[in-house]
Order: C-alpha cells, then structure tokens, then sequence
C-alpha cells in the first residue's frame, strides 16, 4: 500500500498546484509549462519502453472521471472578467487543453465573416488571452518538448486568424488553392496524391506531410530546411508550384480585405510583434492555428495507462479481486480508493476499445525484434531526426532527379537519402505513404521494414532485416491503423472574412 499513498500524497499535490494556478490565477511569473512534466519528460528520455505515456504524469492532464475525457476540459476553466486590456496586464495565462473544445470552431455563426462579426470578437478580451496549452493524454508526455510558444504566444484570437488563413484560396495567386489543399482535415490534414498539388495543377517531387501535432515539432519539412513552423508557412505562398504568389502581393490582398485588416491589427498589437498585415504576422498566425490541431487519445493511449496501472498495483489489485470473490471482503478505504481509481481508468478504454492484435503490434513495435521505436519513439512517434531507409534510392545510378533529403541542407554526406521521421498518429488516414508516397499501403510499409530497406551505401544502421512471420506483419499494420488512430479536433474549414 506503501506506493498507493505515494500516489495520493503526489496526486495532491498536482490538485494543489493545478488549484493555485489555475483556479487563482497564475502567480507573477507565467507557469513554466515544462515544471509540470518533468515526470512525464523522465519517461519520455527512457522511451523506448512501453510506459511512453506514464499514467502519474499525466494526472493533472486528465479529469479523474475520464468517461469521455477527450471531450472535458482539464480543469475548471477560469471565467476571466471583463477588463480591459490594459487593466489585464500582464495577461494571465489561461490553460486550454488542446485536441478538444471550440478552439479551432471558428467566430460563432453562420456563413462569411461580417466585419460585425469580426469587431465583436475582437472586442472579447477573453480572445486575447496568452494560452497555456494543456497536451491531452496522447501527447502529454511530450508537454516539456512543446515548441514555439513562448516566441509566438498562443491567443485564441491568433489561432482563428490563422484558421482563416489556412482555408483560404486567396493567399494564392490565382485564388485557388489554400493549405488546406495539400493538408486536407478530410485527409488527416495530408492529401491522398503521391504529390502536393499547387496551382494550375503543377506537381513537386515530395508528398505532403502532416499539418497535426506540430506544437512538439521542431524544424519542418521532410529535409527540416524550415527552421520553424513559422518559417515553413510562409513558403508555399511564394512557391512557384504550389500557391505561385508573392509574399508582397499576398499582403496586399490581405490588407485590402478589410476583416482581415482588423485582425492582423488587434492580434499582433501585442508588444511581441509589430501589428498590421506583414508576411511575417501570416506565419505566426498560420503556425499558431497548427499548434493548436493536436490529434487526441488513442485506443493504445488508454490500454497503455490500464496496463501500466495493473503493473504498478499487481499486487494490491489480485489482493482486492481476492477480497472482492468474498462473501465478506475485507477492504479498507485504500483498497476502495485504489479500486475506483482502476475502474475510472478502464472507462475510457473502453469506450476505445484496442484489439488484441493491435496490442501485440504495439508490443512488437516497442521491441528490439522490430526495432521500430530506434526512430519513432516518444509522445509523437518520432525522434525529429533524419535517416535512409532507401526510400528512393532505387535508381541504377543517381542523376539529378535523385531526392537527396537533408543532405541538400548539411551538405554533409551521411545525411544523402536522409529524411526526418514522420509521426505514424493517425497514419492510416494520410497514405500514400514515405516522403516520394511510393508506397501504398501500411502492409507495403511493413514489407519494406521486414527486408531492411533498400540498399544503398548512405542507408541507416539502424534499419536491418527483420525475422517477421506474417502474424507479426498484420500486428504491426492493425498497432498502427487502429492502435494509434483517434479523434481529430472539430475544425470549422469555411467562416472567411468576406
Ligand atoms: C501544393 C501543395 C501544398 C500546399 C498548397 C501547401 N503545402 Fe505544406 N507541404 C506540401 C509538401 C509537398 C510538403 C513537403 C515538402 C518538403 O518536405 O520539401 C509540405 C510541408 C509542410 C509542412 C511540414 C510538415 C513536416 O512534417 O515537416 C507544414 C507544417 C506545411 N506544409 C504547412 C503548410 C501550410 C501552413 C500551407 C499554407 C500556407 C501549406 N503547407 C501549403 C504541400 C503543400
Ligand atoms: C532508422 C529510423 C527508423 C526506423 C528504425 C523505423 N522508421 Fe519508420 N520512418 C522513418 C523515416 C525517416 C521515415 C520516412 C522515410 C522517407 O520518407 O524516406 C519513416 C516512415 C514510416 C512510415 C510512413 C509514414 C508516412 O507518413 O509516410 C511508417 C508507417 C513507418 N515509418 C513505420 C515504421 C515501423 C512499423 C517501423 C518498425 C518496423 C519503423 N517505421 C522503423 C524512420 C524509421
């Protein structure tokens, strides 16, 4: 029992913080969002392992009566009173948990923006509160990697304009295509084409990556070449294949739409950036919006919490099933406590269930055997870095088609044929698959793997050939497809500035 009250005694203290900056407001100095996790950030360096998202850690991330907890908010949301935002100064964090909730809902109503609207937004001083994001269970063990914010703090005024901005055909230069026509919500916000396709239907060499769980990202694009989120925005604008604009004239498109104009004013009045439409607002608006489209729990996030639960309390809990088979159990008010606590934590997996395949493929793919966690490890699957796998590198001889990956940014040669390793949350829903989308199928993913790869004299040490039976092929496709697949966050895609 030991344990157990270590347990409570932690969990607390977690209600205790959680109440005094949270209900009360956060003290002078804004909450160190990485404090919080350092529990969680402990697992996540032994990562791999199976216990990727402690189930302690994660205890101020989740509501105790977890039924439906993708759909609750973390804890009692602070009614912030209206003041003015003088008055608001410093602004006090408002912690948000992410994946869930009316963040990316858009302006409330119906149809095109009315500057009405837009003014009656602006006007809510609720909208430019600075955000805490709060990571919900599948990614919160990362919550001490979160990137960006404190450059480019979130507000949700910031993260509608750029809602706006990344579903509008406008930002390219014959109005039309947006982001989201290669990073499609329909598609897993990827596109179901080997290659983005851009204006007058032209076509790149790469397939188009994700646009979700960015806020643990670091630098962006298959051959990280952006060194941030907010650096990547702002190119496919002025990328003659894809939105084939200027930066220039998208600004003066933007400027001259006058719901636009507005936001871009209120917004960056912030003291961190210099208000008003500017290419380099567009970005930090556009990777605001991404930050906040974080993918929720998935059936492998819950099983992992019940299993770790089991492992920790093996004993206490065969001892209280024991009891429990009794006509007269013997049960203190621990052995109740730490029944409900096991109880409240199966509810959710239950309402996910995970099959038994897909376990054993999650197993696998934490194991040596498969090796795959050398690469996609922690709360995003992804260690950030970048490895052959020979993906591409079946030519006879390279020509100057070959797809050199990182290397054309380090010009280094271990880096030739290297690409950053994607996030495999929710990659059933964005094949083609592999940054050439060579690949179909998450089987022809798995095959490749089984062989090693493809050959070539760059390609990683850490892809070998692996002794997989057929069972062990399927186990790691049904991890991956069922496994880690879960909700999205409810986004509104029209609701423009007219
Ligand atoms: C014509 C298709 C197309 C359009 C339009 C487009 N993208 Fe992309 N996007 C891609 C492709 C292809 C890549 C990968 C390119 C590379 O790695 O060189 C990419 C990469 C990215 C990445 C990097 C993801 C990662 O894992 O590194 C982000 C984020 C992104 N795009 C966001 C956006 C935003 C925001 C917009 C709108 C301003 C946008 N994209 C417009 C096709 C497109
Ligand atoms: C050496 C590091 C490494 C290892 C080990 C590794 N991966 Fe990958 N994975 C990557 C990289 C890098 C890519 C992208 C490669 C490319 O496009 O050239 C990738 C791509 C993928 C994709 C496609 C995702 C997408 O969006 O296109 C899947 C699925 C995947 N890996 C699953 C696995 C599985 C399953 C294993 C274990 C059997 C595994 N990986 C082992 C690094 C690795």
């Amino acid at each position: 029992m030991g344990r157990f009250i270590t347990i409570v005694i932690l969990f607390v203290a977690v209600a205790l913080l959680v109440n005094k900056f949270v209900l009360q407001g956060a003290p002078e100095q804004p909450v160190d969002p990485q404090k919080k996790t350092e529990q969680a950030e402990s697992t996540l360096a032994e990562a791999p392992s199976t216990t990727t998202p402690s189930s302690d850690g994660s205890a101020s991330d989740e509501p105790a009566s977890a039924g439906e907890s993708t759909e609750s908010e973390p804890v009692a949301k602070p009614k912030p009173e209206p003041k003015t935002k003088a008055q608001a100064e410093p602004s006090q964090p408002e912690a948000v948990l992410l994946g869930s909730g009316d963040l990316l809902t858009g302006i409330p109503g119906e149809g095109g923006l009315t500057l009405e609207q837009i003014d009656s937004w602006l006007a809510n001083p609720t909208n430019h509160v600075t955000l805490q994001p709060v990571l919900p269970l599948s990614l919160a063990a990362g919550a001490a990697e979160i990137k960006g914010i404190d450059e480019n703090p979130l507000t949700r005024a910031k993260i509608e304009l750029g809602r706006q901005l990344y579903f509008d055909t406008r930002l390219s230069s014959d109005n039309t295509i947006s982001c989201a026509s290669c990073h499609d919500p329909d598609f897993g916000f990827a596109k179901n084409t080997p290659f983005g396709i851009g204006v007058d239907g032209q076509q790149g060499g790469r397939n188009s990556p994700i646009a979700y769980n960015r806020i643990l990202s670091g630098p962006q694009f298959w051959d990280g070449r952006a060194e941030s989120l907010e650096a990547q925005a702002v190119g496919p604008i002025a990328n003659p294949i894809e939105m084939a604009n200027t930066h220039e004239a998208c600004v003066e498109t933007l400027k001259g739409i006058n719901g636009y104009a507005k936001q871009f004013e209120a917004v960056f009045d912030d003291g961190v950036s210099i208000g008003g439409v500017t290419i380099d607002n567009v970005g930090m608006a556009l990777a605001s919006f991404e930050r906040a489209i974080v993918t929720g729990p998935a059936p492998w996030d819950y099983y992992q919490k019940v299993a770790t639960f089991e492992k920790s309390y093996a004993d206490d809990l065969a001892f209280i099933e024991e009891e429990k088979a009794k006509d007269e159990p013997e049960l203190d008010d621990e052995d109740l406590e730490l029944w409900r606590e096991y109880t409240n934590l199966k509810m959710p997996l239950t309402a996910h269930p995970i099959s038994d395949s897909a376990i054993r493929g999650g197993q696998l793919f934490f194991s040596d055997r498969a090796g795959c966690t050398a690469c996609h490890l922690g709360a995003n699957f992804t260690d950030e870095m970048y490895h052959n796998l020979g993906v591409g590198m079946d030519a006879e001889e390279p020509d100057d088609k070959t797809d050199w990956g990182r290397f054309v940014v380090t010009n280094d040669d271990k880096d030739r044929g290297a690409f950053k390793t994607p996030t495999i949350r929710n990659v059933s829903y964005t094949g083609p698959f592999m940054h050439d989308g060579s690949q179909q199928t998450l089987e022809e993913v798995v095959e490749w793997y089984a062989k090693g790869g493809h050959p070539n004299p760059h390609l990683s040490e850490k892809v070998k050939k692996l002794d997989l039976t057929d069972q062990d092929k399927k186990d790691l496709v049904e991890f991956m497809a069922e496994g880690l697949k879960s909700e999205f966050p409810k986004i509104e895609q029209e609701r423009l500035p007219q």
